[in-house]
């Protein structure tokens, strides 16, 4: 019998998606094939701490459904840097608690998605699934991803960037004039929704950029494009394959914080979107050369905007989509006939082979 794998599941954190992360770390961790994987539950508090959990806790006294990352100063651990095998030690003990083959971050948004937890595990030599450290960062960035995208002729909405340091400067005339009514205002590092308003008149415009701003040190404003919003699901490193794409029929105005956790009605999750052919095809070659073009690993849902005469916009690419068992990711590949544990096999394959790849890789002329 081979050992099993011993795989860190990472979950919660210091982002306003904490909830949303432990809805999918909680599937993830149930789905996975204890015949092969030993699980060690990390939870990461709203603080950013550690902690080991038996399990993913209900808040007690509150409605089934609402998780929580239980705190004890015992169970507090860190990855430590430098080892050859990671460790995963205990703060106040000072002990080596376990070893970790692999670690599956399932954490959204800043202090997750975006680049600097992949850096800690990076420094600490562990295998992890998904993104590396720039492509996590870049496309956690709306900004910057947009002008790659742009550099790279995927076809993006127009967008104006604001920075807090000229706030006091800015011209709501201007900015309407480049990107036109209605338009979207969000801000760049962000996920869920959080933050985002469509603007409709030139009046509302600077109090939607004030919003914005509270989550962010820079904004967008975007061109308000009428349209499908059409996903699709990457898979792979070198060579990655797209899933069918499937379709978010938002019932409000647009797809908002509510819709997407708190309002079962809020939105219409389509698997499979009702599309012809080679509007699919479109989709899927758009989808993978976004994955390259921002260098993803692992996986990643690059989300659409599809226009009435089939123009395809790219809106974001998220490279840890959301996995509860009705998330859209998780949702497509099983519509293309790759159900969730082996999605998760997959995934934890896929970052061995990149890790194993890269150790190839020269550090210094003497290695
Ligand atoms: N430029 C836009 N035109 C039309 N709708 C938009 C635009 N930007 C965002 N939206 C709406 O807002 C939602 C959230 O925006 P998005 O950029 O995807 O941010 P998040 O990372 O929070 O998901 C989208 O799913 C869509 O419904
Ligand atoms: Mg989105």
């Amino acid at each position: 019998m081979t050992a099993k794998i011993r795989i860190g599941v990472l979950f919660g954190g210091k982002s306003a998606e904490h909830d949303v992360s432990l809805q999918s770390a909680r599937n993830v961790i149930n789905a996975l094939d204890k015949k092969k994987y030993e699980v060690i539950l990390i939870g990461i508090d709203k603080r950013g701490q550690w902690y080991i959990q038996e399990a993913i806790a209900n808040i007690p006294h509150q409605q089934p459904g609402q998780l929580t990352v239980t705190t004890h100063l015992n169970d507090w651990v860190t990855i430590v840097p430098g080892q050859s095998h990671t460790l995963l030690t205990g703060l106040m003990s000072k002990e080596q608690i376990t070893t970790l083959d692999v670690i599956f971050p399932v954490v959204h948004g800043p202090y997750g998605e975006d680049g600097t937890i992949q850096g800690l595990m990076k420094l600490a030599n562990v295998p992890f699934v998904g993104s590396d450290v720039l492509s996590s960062a870049v496309c956690m960035d709306k900004d910057i991803s947009k002008r790659l995208a742009r550099d790279a002729g995927i076809p993006i909405p127009k967008f104006v960037t604001i920075y807090r340091r000229d706030l006091a400067n800015i011209k709501e005339e201007q900015i309407i004039k480049e990107v036109g009514l209605p338009c979207f205002v969000k801000p760049a590092n962000l996920g869920s929704s959080i933050g985002i308003n469509k603007v409709k008149t030139k009046t509302e415009l600077r109090a939607a950029i004030e919003k914005a701003m509270l989550f962010d040190n820079k904004i967008l404003v975007e061109e308000g494009i009428e349209g499908r919003e059409i996903e699709c699901g990457v898979l792979g490193n070198d060579d990655p394959i797209a899933s069918v794409p499937g379709e978010i029929i938002p019932k409000a105005e647009f797809y908002t914080y509510e819709a997407k956790y708190f309002d079962p009605e809020g939105a219409e999750v389509i698997a499979v979107a009702d599309l012809p052919a080679d509007i699919v095809k479109k989709v899927q070659e758009l989808a993978i050369k976004a994955f390259k073009t921002f260098d993803c690993d692992g996986m990643a849902r690059v989300d659409f905007f599809l226009k009435k005469d089939g123009t395809l916009l790219l809106n974001e690419i998220n490279t840890i989509p959301g996995f509860t068992r009705i998330s859209q990711y998780p949702k497509m590949w099983e519509a293309s006939g790759v159900g969730y544990t082996e999605l998760l096999d997959r995934l934890i394959q896929l970052a061995m082979e990149k890790f194993d790849q890269r150790q190839t890789i020269k550090v210094s002329p003497e290695d």
